[in-house]
């Protein structure tokens, strides 16, 4: 199907650009001849809904669709409740005297190790660092070539957790697509809020289309 389709465009091009080509001719003509008038518009327009046909043809619309699924917090089994637990504990970790946003994550690792962190700001405001990546970033610096089987993020501000969950910003994805890429396995997210959890059983896939990784680089 794929070649049929490749040489029917191959040829729709073929035959638009020799039509082109006819009308440059007319055009180049037109000066000698006013009979040519009504030749040249019917190929120029012949060869704009030909040009625009070619162009449909060639267009994909590609939808990514991202699963998740919506828990209340009694209908977690007991490991991912003890992850959220202890991401909503590390808030109080936080150094957010700037945005008063505290955010605290927790990673469990694959021998059952649970490792958190929260967000770390600083005066110069880029320098410092989201929960997420403090946290992945640590667990990995402390117990090395531990795969990340999951990370569970709750955020506290204005004196209780945030109703909604939080999801982790651009650039703590493209962290946590290279700890999957590194262990080879997705990472469960779970990302706490009082009226519910949302878990991403799929991986960063779920949450970062169109990633970019070290494959580019080769
Ligand atoms: N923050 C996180 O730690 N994780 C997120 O997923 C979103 C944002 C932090 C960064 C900054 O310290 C504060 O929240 C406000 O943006």
């Amino acid at each position: 199907v794929r070649n049929i389709r490749a040489s029917s465009i191959f040829f729709a091009r073929l035959f638009v650009s020799l039509w082109l080509r006819q009308e440059d001719t007319f055009t180049r003509c037109e000066k000698y001849s006013s009979k040519l008038d009504i030749s040249r518009s019917f190929i120029r327009i012949f060869a704009v809904y030909s040009k625009e046909f070619i162009l449909e043809s060639y267009m994909k619309e590609i939808t990514h669709t991202c699963h998740y699924k919506l828990y209340a917090y009694e209908e977690l089994c007991e490991t991912d409740r003890q992850l959220v637990d202890a991401a909503k504990q590390a808030t109080q970790g936080s150094y957010a005297p700037y945005s008063e946003f505290h955010v605290g994550a927790a990673a469990l690792l694959a021998d059952g190790a649970i490792v958190s962190g929260s967000n770390q700001e600083n005066a110069a405001y880029p320098s410092g660092l989201c929960a997420e990546r403090t946290t992945l970033f640590y667990a990995n610096a402390a117990h090395p070539n531990q795969a990340i089987k999951a990370l569970a993020v709750a955020a506290y501000t204005n004196g209780k957790f945030t109703n909604i969950p939080v999801p982790p910003c651009g650039a703590c994805r493209q962290v946590m697509l290279e700890v999957e890429q590194r262990y080879h396995q997705p990472i469960r997210i779970l990302l706490y809020g009082t009226e519910g959890i949302y878990v991403v059983e799929g991986g960063i896939g779920e949450l970062l289309p169109l990633t970019f990784d070290a494959s580019f680089l080769k």
